[in-house]
């Protein structure tokens, strides 16, 4: 589309609305308006970016060519719907609906959908997965760990649709492969739905994913470990440091640069010497880099990088744990 003005407006003012709007306004995209149904919010980021306070959705939505809707959860399926129908590129918050249901009623709407439907899944713009996403050896062993204190702003979905769904999106992305088994455990302490959730995923290719989450810590945790036959790499996404641990029979032959043999056992047959790297990533703005990818799509047609197929796929995913939690009897909700 003509891409010198593309207007963009933004519904939901609130935390994560105005991380939004801080990076749209450093895009290339035209920022014209923003819709809250609590004004203050609204009028706070109209002053502070020089854009209109809108009084409704659709005033909103037809004076914009794309929309961004970064509303609490239960309100995403009815904005996609409003901005369905009027033809809008669209980004929208994960998770991209509540639930599996309304996930199925959407898919079949924009089954021919022309325009752009892009999903914040930010971690597809995380540097050191971004890594992990293009090696070609597929791990057999995964595990994550994502903890956060409980937050009441988010306590509208489970932690499963919180925090889990980006470790679950980032592990089929690695896995390239079908689920063949879901297993599942959770428990809620809080907020009546799911706040700490254990899940076991096998892929058709032999990896084994354990993933989890909780939101009841007073501390966050945000770690992986992704382990392939030659070595195993930890990932801590809050120190942006990667660990990479590699084996290596002949001490002589790894002489990968940064590299250092943290162990060596010469009297142990065939053991092989283990070393390790350590390798530190630069800050990196993932919200502004999933909005520059949604301007390149409407802009020049770019491919999406995670659109309402990847995000079907990830709430089928979460439909199969809720259904593996419900036939387990480890599943308690603390009432
Ligand atoms: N990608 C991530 O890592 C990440 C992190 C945090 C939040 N999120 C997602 O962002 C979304 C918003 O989260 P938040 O933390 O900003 O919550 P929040 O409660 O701070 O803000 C939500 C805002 O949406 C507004 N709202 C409700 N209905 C609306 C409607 N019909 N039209 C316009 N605005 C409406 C509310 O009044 C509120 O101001 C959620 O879907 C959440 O899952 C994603």
């Amino acid at each position: 589309m003509q891409n010198s003005s593309i207007k963009i407006g933004l519904l939901g003012a609130g935390k994560f609305g105005s991380f939004h709007a801080n990076n749209l306004s450093q895009t290339h995209f035209d920022f014209i308006g923003v819709y809250d149904p609590l004004e203050e919010r609204a009028k706070e980021l109209a002053s502070k970016y020089n854009i209109k306070t809108y009084q409704d959705v659709d005033q909103l939505l037809d004076d914009c060519d794309a929309v961004l809707i970064i509303t609490t959860t239960v309100h995403h399926f009815s904005l996609l719907k409003k901005a369905i129908s009027k033809h809008k590129h669209i980004f929208v918050e994960k998770p991209i609906v509540a639930d599996y249901l309304e996930m199925l009623e959407l898919a079949a709407l924009v089954r021919d959908y022309p325009n752009v439907i892009q999903i914040g899944h930010i971690e597809r713009f995380n540097l050191m997965l971004q890594k992990a996403f293009s090696d070609p050896v597929v791990p057999w062993l995964i595990n994550a760990t994502r903890l956060s204190p409980f937050n009441p702003r988010v306590s509208d979905v489970s932690v499963i649709h919180d925090l889990m769904i980006h470790d679950i999106d980032s592990v089929l992305t690695l896995a390239n492969s079908t689920v063949v088994d879901v297993q599942a455990t959770g428990h809620s302490y809080i907020s009546g739905l799911t706040d700490v959730c254990h899940v076991k995923m096998i892929f058709e290719n032999g990896l084994q994913a354990n993933l989890f989450a909780g939101r009841i810590y007073k501390d966050a945790k945000r770690e992986m470990d992704i382990y392939y036959l030659d070595r195993f790499e930890h990932m801590n996404f809050q120190t942006r440091t990667a660990t990479i641990n590699n084996f290596e029979r002949r001490l002589e032959s790894f002489e990968e640069k940064d590299a250092v043999m943290i162990g060596n056992w010469p009297d142990v047959p065939l053991a092989r010497s283990m070393w390790q790297k350590v390798e530190q990533y630069p800050e990196n703005n993932a919200i502004l880099s999933e909005l520059t990818a949604f301007y390149e799509a409407v802009a020049y047609n770019k491919p999406v990088k995670v659109g309402v197929r990847e995000a079907a796929e990830t709430m089928h995913i979460i439909s199969l744990i809720e259904e593996a939690m419900s036939k387990s009897n480890q599943h308690h909700i603390y009432m």
